[in-house]
C-alpha cells in the first residue's frame, strides 16, 4: 500500500477532533456540560465523525491529572487501546495514538501499532510526544531528561519504532546512548502503511521542530494569532532539513470550537464556561508546568481565558459562518488543516458538520 491512505481524499484542507479521551477535554471549566470522556461518549463521537466525513481522531496522552477546583483530566484512557478499539467501530477515519517516547518502548509500540494498522485497513497513525510532565513520569519511577536531550531519546526511538513498522523480517542489533543491548529485533508483520504510519509531532523549541523535520508528516501547532503563525510556517520552510524532504512538513492548526447558530449564543456560551466558571486553580497549575518544562511562545501564558476553553488552542467561537471563515483564514495562512476541540464533543459536533463543513466545501477546502 501506498504511504497513508488516510488523510487523502484530496481535500487541501484536513478537520479531526483532538483531545476527547479524557475528562474536560481541551478545557479547564467547572461547569457541568463539560466533556465527561465517558467510553460510550467517546465511542458515539468516533462513529459520528467517521460517518460525516472528518479526517483523523487524536487524542493527547494523559496518566495523571491536574489539580483545579475540580480535578481534572483525572479520567483518562490510553491511547493505543482507544485506537485499536476505534478501528473495529470505524470504517475510513484515521485514529492517531499519542505515544511519549519515555514511557512506552518502540518495540511495544511498533507491535501495537502493526496490530492497529491491520486492523482499520491502513488507518493508524501516531502523535511521537517526547514527554515534559514530570507528574506523568512520576507514575512510572521515571525521571524526565533535560530538555533537548529528550528528542535525541525520541529519535533514537523512532529509529527502532520505523524500522520495525517498516517489516524487519531481518533481525537487527541496536545500540544508541538510549536504547542499548537491543538485540535481534525483528517485527512481522509489518504496518499495512508503507514505509510506516502516518506521523505527528508537536513542539515550539528548535529542538522539538528539528526532531519533526526527522520524523513527521505533520507538526501540530498554535500560535498568538494569525499573523504570528504565518512567520512560523515561513520559518519551517526554511529549517535545516526541509529542502531535503520529499513532502513539506506540513502543519495542523490545534483549535477549540464553539459553533452556534449566532456570534451572540457563542460567545456568551464561551464566556460562561471559559472565563466566568473558568477552573482557575487548574489555569494556574498549567501555566506553572508548562513554563517549567515546556517551550511555548510567551504571549500565550497571558492568555487565560484560551487557556480555560482550550488549552490555548486557537479559538473558533461564532456562527457557523464565522466558524468555517476563521478555518478559511487558517488555511490562507499555510495550515494543512485543523485539529478540533469541543466543550462536548457529542453535542457540539453536528452543528460543525451540518452547517460548517460545507462552507469550507464551498471555498475548495473540502471534498
Ligand atoms: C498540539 C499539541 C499536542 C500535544 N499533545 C501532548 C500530549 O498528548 N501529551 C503530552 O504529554 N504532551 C503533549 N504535547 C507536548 C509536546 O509534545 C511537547 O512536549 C511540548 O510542547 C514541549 O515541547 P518543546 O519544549 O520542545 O517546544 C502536545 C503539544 C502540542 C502543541
Amino acid at each position: 500500500m501506498d504511504k497513508n491512505i488516510f488523510m487523502q481524499d484530496g481535500s487541501a484542507f484536513k478537520v479531526g477532533l483532538f483531545g476527547y479521551l479524557h475528562d474536560g477535554g481541551v478545557s479547564l471549566t467547572t461547569v457541568k456540560e463539560r466533556w465527561s470522556a465517558t467510553w460510550d461518549d467517546i465511542a458515539r463521537m468516533a462513529t459520528y465523525a467517521d460517518e460525516n466525513g472528518l479526517d483523523f481522531l487524536l487524542p493527547y496522552a494523559r496518566w495523571t491529572g491536574i489539580p483545579g477546583e475540580i480535578p481534572q483530566r483525572t479520567w483518562s484512557f490510553e491511547t493505543l487501546a482507544h485506537s485499536a478499539a476505534l478501528a473495529g467501530r470505524t470504517k475510513r477515519i484515521g485514529v492517531f495514538s499519542t505515544v511519549h517516547t519515555p514511557i512506552i518502548h518502540p518495540v511495544i509500540a511498533a507491535k501495537m501499532m502493526a496490530t492497529i494498522d491491520h486492523a482499520s485497513h491502513g488507518r493508524a497513525g501516531v502523535n511521537i510526544v517526547c514527554g515534559w510532565n514530570q507528574d506523568d513520569f512520576d507514575m512510572f519511577g521515571i525521571e524526565g531528561l533535560p530538555h533537548d536531550e529528550r528528542y535525541r531519546h525520541g529519535r533514537e526511538w523512532f529509529e527502532i519504532w520505523s524500522r520495525l513498522m517498516s517489516g524487519s523480517f531481518e533481525p537487527f542489533d541496536y545500540d544508541g546512548d538510549h536504547f542499548k543491548g537491543i538485540r535481534k529485533a525483528a517485527a512481522r508483520p509489518g504496518s499495512v502503511q508503507r514505509p510506516w504510519p502516518l506521523v505527528i509531532s508537536a513542539a515550539y523549541s528548535p529542538a522539538g521542530r528539528a526532531f519533526a523535520m526527522e520524523t513527521s508528516d505533520y507538526l501540530l501547532t498554535v500560535a498568538e494569532n494569525l499573523d504570528a503563525a504565518r512567520r512560523e510556517i515561513a520559518a519551517l520552510e526554511s529549517l535545516e532539513g526541509a529542502g531535503a524532504r520529499a513532502e513539506p512538513l506540513k502543519p495542523i492548526a490545534v483549535c477549540y470550537a464553539v459553533c452556534r447558530e449566532t456570534r451572540e449564543e457563542a460567545e456568551a456560551f464561551h464566556r460562561y464556561y471559559a472565563e466566568e466558571n473558568a477552573d482557575n486553580v487548574a489555569v494556574d497549575y498549567w501555566i506553572a508546568g508548562r513554563q517549567t518544562n515546556a517551550m511555548l511562545p510567551e504571549a500565550i501564558y497571558k492568555m487565560r481565558t484560551r487557556i480555560a476553553g482550550g488549552n490555548t488552542n486557537f479559538p473558533l467561537v461564532g456562527s457557523p459562518k464565522d466558524v468555517a471563515d476563521e478555518l478559511i483564514a487558517l488555511h490562507e495562512a499555510g495550515f494543512s488543516g485543523a485539529g478540533i476541540g469541543l466543550l462536548d464533543y457529542v453535542a457540539d459536533l453536528p452543528i460543525l458538520v451540518e452547517k460548517v463543513m460545507p462552507i469550507l466545501a464551498k471555498a475548495g477546502l473540502r471534498v
